[in-house]
């Protein structure tokens, strides 16, 4: 197989029109940012690079920022040029970032998933989400209704992953593709994500079980049954602790995510945030063949009331989430 980088993916999949133009650009754009993100935690530890330690803030969700949440944040807003951006909205900003009044595009971000892990040497990474813009005005008030439009109505999303590789796994509306980047380029992979109709593993932070509500604590315990209980398989268990390098073994090798509700205080309705991190990666899963939902409706169909609101999200194999989505 020809190598084909990224830029000549963008060509052949997204229509030359403007927002396709605007669509290619942020793309691009976002990948400049992931080379410095990835070069930063190469180094992360030396002297004068500590990117795991709390620098005071917290964000908007309650969480407390570390030095590489900041700077992922940064080198994303730098890196948007000729992109055709009307507002940036991200995990670690308060609100929208206005940023140009013609922009055909909105972006929502998650600039760096998988905080705990930065100084653990595992994978964490950039999750993304592009929306058409719709709004006339360009005021706070009417940019916000555009980051708050369903998960179906995404132009594009994909994650970055920082890890034994730098790497993107992207959907433009027509099929996954999977790049790693080769000496400064991102170059198309060989595999095309594609998420089997059954798998047997899953991954859900066990730590909470005394937590959860019914249907999930019905559920892994019937994974847990294995060959005697209603699934009649085996399952092995696995918990990154980033939400990025889950998806990417589910893309790979099937199986079920799970970080559904629970009962401490501010997890009644999820621990992941609707359109930073569910929406994208619904988007990718869905394209993949898989199935993303909140336990009572798919992800893709739920109308966002608030840019920071959060979510159950359970995704992955069709068959697996479907076991899940019978016991609501
Ligand atoms: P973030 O670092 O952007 O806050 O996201 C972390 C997310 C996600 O990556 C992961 O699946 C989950 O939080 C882990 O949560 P627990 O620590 O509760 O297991
Ligand atoms: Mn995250
Ligand atoms: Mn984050």
């Amino acid at each position: 197989m020809v190598s084909v980088s990224l830029a000549h993916y963008l060509q052949k999949s997204v229509e030359p029109n403007q927002t396709g133009i605007a669509l290619t650009n942020t793309i691009l754009c976002l990948c400049n940012a992931s080379k410095i993100i990835a070069k930063a935690l190469c180094e992360n530890g030396l002297p004068d690079n500590q990117l795991g330690i709390h620098v005071g803030d917290i964000n908007s969700d309650g969480d407390s920022q570390k030095a590489l949440d900041v700077l992922a944040d940064k080198a994303i807003i730098s890196s948007f040029t000729n992109a055709s951006i009307a507002a940036y909205f991200s995990e670690e900003q308060e609100t929208a970032l206005l940023l140009e009044p013609d922009g055909k595009l909105v972006i929502c971000v998650d600039p760096l998933d998988g905080s705990s892990n930065i100084d653990n040497n595992l994978s964490v990474g950039t999750i993304f989400s592009i929306l058409a813009r719709k709004s006339k005005i360009f005021e706070p008030e009417y940019i916000m209704s555009d980051a708050l439009q369903p998960g179906e109505n995404q132009l594009a999303s994909g994650f970055f992953v920082y890890g034994p590789q730098t790497s993107l796994i992207l959907t433009t509306g027509s099929g996954v593709a999977s790049f790693i980047l080769k000496q400064g380029e991102f170059i198309q992979m060989e595999w095309e994500p594609s998420i089997p109709n059954a798998g047997n593993q899953f991954a859900i932070n066990m730590s909470n079980m005394r937590y959860w509500s019914q249907p999930a604590t019905d559920y892994i315990q019937a994974c847990l049954d294995g060959v005697d209980g209603p699934f009649a398989k085996n399952y092995n268990m696995r918990w990154c602790g980033s939400l990025v390098a889950d998806a990417w073994r589910i893309f790979r090798q099937g199986g079920i995510f799970l970080y559904p509700e629970d009962s401490r205080e501010n997890y009644h309705v999820g621990r992941l945030r609707l359109i930073y991190e569910a929406n994208p990666v619904a988007f990718l899963v869905e394209q993949a063949g898989g199935r993303a939902t909140d336990g009572n409706v798919e992800i893709l169909k739920i109308e966002p009331k608030a840019i920071h609101q959060r979510v159950p999200l359970i995704f992955g194999s069709k068959d697996d989430v479907f076991n899940y989505e019978s016991l609501y």
